[in-house]
């Protein structure tokens, strides 16, 4: 699609986590409707990749190593995606403690690792962003959260199973702050909404969750579906264009139905 004609034609988006996975689809897809892409990671030579796929295609891309926890270079990236794109409309906030996640950790010190990413990673590059989308009056922020953010209909874990137990709470906190961080954006022209993914095939879940577990989930959804990174995009495009222009504060659970039963 040419760049002028997509849903997303004129924006500029930052995708963190972009290098692979459902990051990398947010990004071609986000290329293919219009935009032009900034493909964040600590994968520098993966991220590169992608932008050199959306260039060989005929899109706008650029490419930067950030760590999402640190304040400095999270404003460099503001800095820099203002300076070559032009503008910052969309922050999808993708990158996480996912496929690296070591589940059998009961330690403290990675229940600290997973929320400094996946919770306090988001704020951060959430607020790199938001002077720049304010003196625009207008942007949107993507959360990206999971439905491992809501109570399993398992029995209870030990309260100290910090492993399994730090992702979904860094991903509750992550629908949380969406809503109080819509409460103030919005006066400034700016909406943030979340995506609760549920599993998903990337590379990462072929990894780390088992085969039983997929089955599971298949057998649990009313469309006998697992989600493919490609199923996810959508409504990112939707959050991010004028078509959700009155909508903030909400996350939108994208898992074939899997919940319904939970
Ligand atoms: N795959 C699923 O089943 C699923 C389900 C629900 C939600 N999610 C969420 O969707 C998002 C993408 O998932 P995925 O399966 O593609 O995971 P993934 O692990 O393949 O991708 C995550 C990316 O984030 C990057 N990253 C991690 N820490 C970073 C940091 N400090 N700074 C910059 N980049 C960093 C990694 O390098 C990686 O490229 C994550 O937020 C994940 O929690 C995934």
């Amino acid at each position: 699609m040419a760049a002028d004609q997509g849903r997303l034609a004129g924006k500029v988006a930052i995708i963190t986590g972009g290098a692979q996975g459902i990051g990398r689809a947010y990004c071609l897809r986000f290329a293919q409707e219009g935009a032009a892409v900034a493909v964040v990671d600590l994968r520098d030579d993966q991220a590169k990749g992608v932008a050199r796929e959306i260039t060989q295609q005929g899109g706008r891309a650029i490419a930067l190593r950030v760590d999402i926890t640190s304040e400095e270079q999270t404003a460099e990236m503001a800095k820099q995606v203002k300076a070559e794109l032009g503008r910052i409309d969309v922050l999808i906030n993708n990158a996480a403690l996912y496929y690296d996640q070591d589940i059998m950790d009961q330690s403290i010190s990675y229940l600290r690792k997973v929320l400094e990413i996946n919770l306090i990673g988001q704020l951060i590059c959430a607020r790199a962003v938001y002077p720049i989308m304010r003196e625009q009056r207008s942007g949107s922020i993507i959360n990206i959260a999971s439905t491992a953010a809501y109570p399993l209909p398992l029995p209870p874990m030990p309260f100290d199973n910090f492993g399994t137990n730090a992702y979904g709470l860094s991903k509750s906190g992550m629908i949380y702050l969406t809503k109080m961080m819509s409460r103030q954006a919005g006066q400034d022209g700016i909406r943030v909404n979340a995506i609760a993914p549920g599993v998903t095939m990337s590379e990462a879940t072929k990894k780390i969750v088992p085969d039983f577990a997929i089955q599971g989930l298949k057998a649990g959804s009313p469309m006998g579906m697992t989600l493919e990174p490609d199923d996810l995009t959508g409504t990112a495009v939707y959050l991010a264009c004028e078509d959700s222009r009155l909508m903030t504060g909400q996350t939108l659970v994208v898992d074939a139905g899997v919940w319904l039963n939970g």
